[in-house]
């Protein structure tokens, strides 16, 4: 028979109680890092205490195979309160063709450390024409769409020992955590004037891994969504089943195209050029290295607000 999420995440938690000095091994707070955001662990504790394993490394943990995606687990500490932490550098996704109980390990494992609050990050596709690449966008909801049309993280019997076989999450992001995001980000801009933005928004996730079409961004604007992503959700989910506070941030990595193209049987086209036409058509195209560098270029903000508020918790 296979192992339950419980089980396999009860190994590995053994597995680190037995070799994480005692001031580690009861992380209060989760940090997942999104594509091109591992520098944020550059906003724990660097010499002090600070332990660190590979993915592949520690036993029944899933490996990510995506470039910008490291793979660690770090222990440490942060803030002048030196609250402790794990955080999660790179994560498994959907679309690598793991199952959503191998996406959401990492997540369960944190509930049985005792982690309380879970802070996600991802690199996200912006549908909200308001939006500028290099925004932040705190998440208020999501749409769940891989989920309900059955790719959910929570399929299949209720593990007991995690939740409720049928959580609510109509309160899953936790207002209170805005509140502090807000408060936090308000605070930082008044020593760096000028730059990003912070806004709130819906978040839609979706199975990926191609990038949507045209057609498929202008859906998700109709369906109320800002930004687009392929992770965090199923981690969000299965956080709220087993009793987690999550708080999570999108980083804009790049603008997602509502406007379809122009229509090739209209007049205004045949007058242009292959080089005309193929400029056109590649404008604002998404890209991934695209967003590993505005996820580089984002990554001092970002563990400036993230440390400022793991530090008020
Ligand atoms: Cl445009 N779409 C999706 N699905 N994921 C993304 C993205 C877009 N940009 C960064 N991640």
């Amino acid at each position: 028979m296979p192992s339950s999420p419980f089980h396999l995440a009860t190994e590995t938690l053994d597995f680190l109680r037995l070799r994480l000095p005692p001031p580690l091994a009861h992380p209060r707070v989760a940090i997942v890092c999104g594509s091109g955001l591992g520098g944020l662990a550059d906003a724990a504790d660097q010499r002090g205490l600070r332990e660190e394993w590979a993915y592949g490394d520690v036993p029944n943990f899933p490996l990510s195979t995506v470039p910008g995606h490291e793979g660690k687990l770090v222990f440490s500490t942060m803030g002048p309160r030196q609250v402790p932490v794990v955080l999660l550098v790179g994560r498994a996704h959907f679309y690598e063709g793991h199952s959503m109980e191998t996406v959401t390990f990492a997540t369960r494992l944190c509930r049985l450390l005792g982690v309380e609050t879970m802070l996600m990050t991802n690199a996200a596709g912006g549908l909200n024409p308001a939006y500028r690449v290099g925004d932040i966008v705190c998440l208020n909801d999501h749409l769940n769409l891989a989920g309900l049309v059955g790719f959910h993280p929570l399929r299949g019997a209720n593990d007991d020992e995690f939740g409720v076989r049928f959580p609510p999450l109509s309160d899953a992001y936790d207002l209170p955590l805005r509140q502090l995001a807000h408060r936090a980000w308000h605070d930082l801009r008044r020593q760096t004037p000028g730059g990003r933005a912070m806004h709130e928004g819906v978040y839609a996730f979706v199975a990926g891994p191609s990038y949507e079409t045209r057609a498929e961004c202008r859906m998700l604007r109709l369906l109320g969504a800002d930004v687009v992503g392929m992770s965090t959700v199923p981690e969000i989910v299965v956080a709220r089943h087993c009793g987690m506070r999550v708080l999570a941030f999108s980083l804009v990595t790049n603008q997602a195209v509502l406007a379809p193209t122009l229509r090739a049987d209209g007049a205004e086209l045949q007058g242009l050029s292959r080089e005309e036409l193929e400029a056109l058509q590649s404008r604002g195209r998404a890209d991934h290295q695209e967003v590993l560098e505005a996820g580089r270029l984002a990554a001092v903000d970002m563990q400036g607000l993230v440390l400022r508020i793991v530090s008020e918790l």
